[in-house]
Formats: structure tokens, sequence, C-alpha cells
């Protein structure tokens, strides 16, 4: 069997204060691969990282030409589409959903420097719960309609480069958790207990719409910190989601990567699944036609 990266203890730590931090959860060669990807999506952002001394990359202080100013998956590449379907991950979302079906609703990049301005980023982010847009209701405390929230750092997160600060659930035990955002005056003790995310490159957080955090600005004189978001939220609930992936079925990377994924991979985003009522002699030969290369063999099989 595989050893499991994200272990017992983080599930245990995940049940107990609503996070946990997964260090060194990239495999070396992952890692390099993800920085490799990274420059090719967002040109000049990983050599940039190596050294915040020298000229600064594109998109520096320019939104990126991708939803809501973000690239998004699919991602040009392999490394980055391929951590955004990790097993584990979804694997663990499905933990915490008491074995419900998943689908990923979130997968975008995340990069700030030292120098970019707070509407890139760079900010002190007040401690605030993620459901504003990740939901059109609300995260009831009931597992099987939990979304489980990763973020993947990509370079070492110290002190002074902007780590997230997070805060358990034991802070916050009221039963509705609105309103979702709270000066540090408001709620002082979820600012005092307050843990910041260190961490060595390749590492993951792993959060819920129900546990406060904050981003913080980059403080250092020269540094940037690059990473990746990605979301799991229960499939059959179809309020919840940060993004409807058909805006990105038109791209060129979304047909590279559709035609090379694995059916439980497009399943994860969606797609309908084999043996589903949509797949009809028209439908086979439509998506067929539509992104030319597919294999739809499992889905005329079944
Ligand atoms: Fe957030």
């Amino acid at each position: 069997m595989k050893t499991m990266r994200i272990t017992k203890e983080h599930e245990n730590h995940y049940r107990e204060h609503g996070y946990a931090v997964v260090d060194s959860f990239c495999e070396a060669d992952e890692l390099t691969a993800a920085l490799k990807n990274f420059d090719e999506v967002v040109p000049g952002w990983a050599e940039f990282a190596k050294d915040p001394s020298g000229s600064r990359p594109e998109y520096f202080s320019s939104p990126f030409p991708d939803q809501r100013g973000i690239p998004h998956f699919p991602y040009k590449g392999d490394a980055l589409n391929r951590l955004t379907f990790h097993s584990e991950l979804s694997r663990f979302a499905t933990l915490m959903g008491e074995g419900e079906e998943m689908y990923c609703e979130q997968s975008h990049l995340t990069y700030k420097a030292t120098g970019q301005s707070p509407k890139q980023g760079n900010v002190d982010q007040h401690m605030h719960l993620d459901y504003g847009n990740h939901t059109l209701a609300y995260p009831p405390d009931v597992p099987k309609f939990w979304q489980t929230a990763f973020l993947y750092y990509f370079t070492d997160v110290t002190l002074d480069c902007g780590p997230t600060a997070v805060c358990s659930k034991k802070y916050y035990p009221e039963r509705i958790l609105f309103p979702r955002h709270y000066s540090p005056e408001a709620r002082p003790e979820i600012y005092d207990n307050e843990v910041k995310v260190v961490c060595p490159a390749g590492s993951l957080l792993i959060y819920g719409m129900r546990t406060f955090h904050r981003g913080t600005a980059i403080t250092g004189t020269s540094h940037a910190r690059l990473g990746m978001f990605v979301t799991y939220a229960p499939k059959a609930c179809r309020w919840m989601g940060i993004v409807g992936w058909p805006v990105s079925a038109g791209k060129k990377e979304f047909h590279e990567w559709v035609v090379g994924a694995s059916v439980s991979e497009r399943s994860l985003i969606g797609f309908p699944e084999p043996g589903h009522e949509f797949w009809t002699e028209e439908t086979l030969d439509g998506v067929a036609a539509r992104f030319s290369g597919i294999d739809m063999t499992p889905y005329r099989d079944s």
C-alpha cells in the first residue's frame, strides 16, 4: 500500500483544531516540477522567488488574464494539474466528508512578493472564513457537507515571508459562524491564538470553511512566496464552488488536459462519468468531435 502523506496525526489535528499542516507533502521531484511548471504559467515567478532582488517578473503589478485576475486550472503543463488531483487530497476530503463523493471546486495559483501592492494580495488580512465565495448557503457543522481546502506552498514560508495565520476552532465555539470577518478589536482571542504556518517548500495547509485564518503581508525586504489553492466539495452540493469550470473549457489548456486526464480526474471536475445517462451515441460523438484525441472507450463501454 502507498504511504499516506496525510497521516492519522494530521487527521486528529484537523478534527480537533479545524486545520492541519503537512510538512514537505511534495516529494523533491514533484516540487521541482511544480516550480518549473509555475514558470510556464506565470513567466519568471519561480526564478524571481529564488532571487527576489532580480528584475520583476510579468504580472508583478498587473492582473493575470484569467478568472478574477488569477491563473486557474487547467494549467499549461502537467505538474500543477497533477498536484490538483493528487489522490491524497480527494482521499482526505472524502474521509472528512464521511464517504461523500467529492469534486474539485477550486484550483488557482497564488504569488506574492516584497513591493507588491495590497490589491495583489500582499496584505495583512482580517481573520475570516472562506465560505463567502465558496457556497451560496452556509457551511454547517455536518461532515457530509464539509468542503476541504488545501494550500500548497512551493517556496519556504518563513515568518517574514507572508505566512498564513490560522486559529484553532476552540477559540470560536459559537453555534452560528456569522459574521465571517473579525477585526482584532472585535475578537482579540482569535488573533491572540493564531498560529503562523511556517514550513518548508512543498508543504500543505489543510483547512475548512469553518476555520478562521488570514493571509499576512510579506515583511521581509526581498522575499517571494508561491503557492496553489485547491478545494474539494461534496459533489452532490450544487450550491458550493468558487468557480464554474465550463468557463475554461474552451481553452487550449483544457483540451490538452481533458485528453490526457484519467476518467477519475475528469469526474473530479464534474465531467459526466461513465454509465451516466448523459452518454448516448450523440454525446459520445459530440465530445469526441469537440476534444480530438480523447479516448471515449470507457464512456462507450459503460
Ligand atoms: Fe481565506
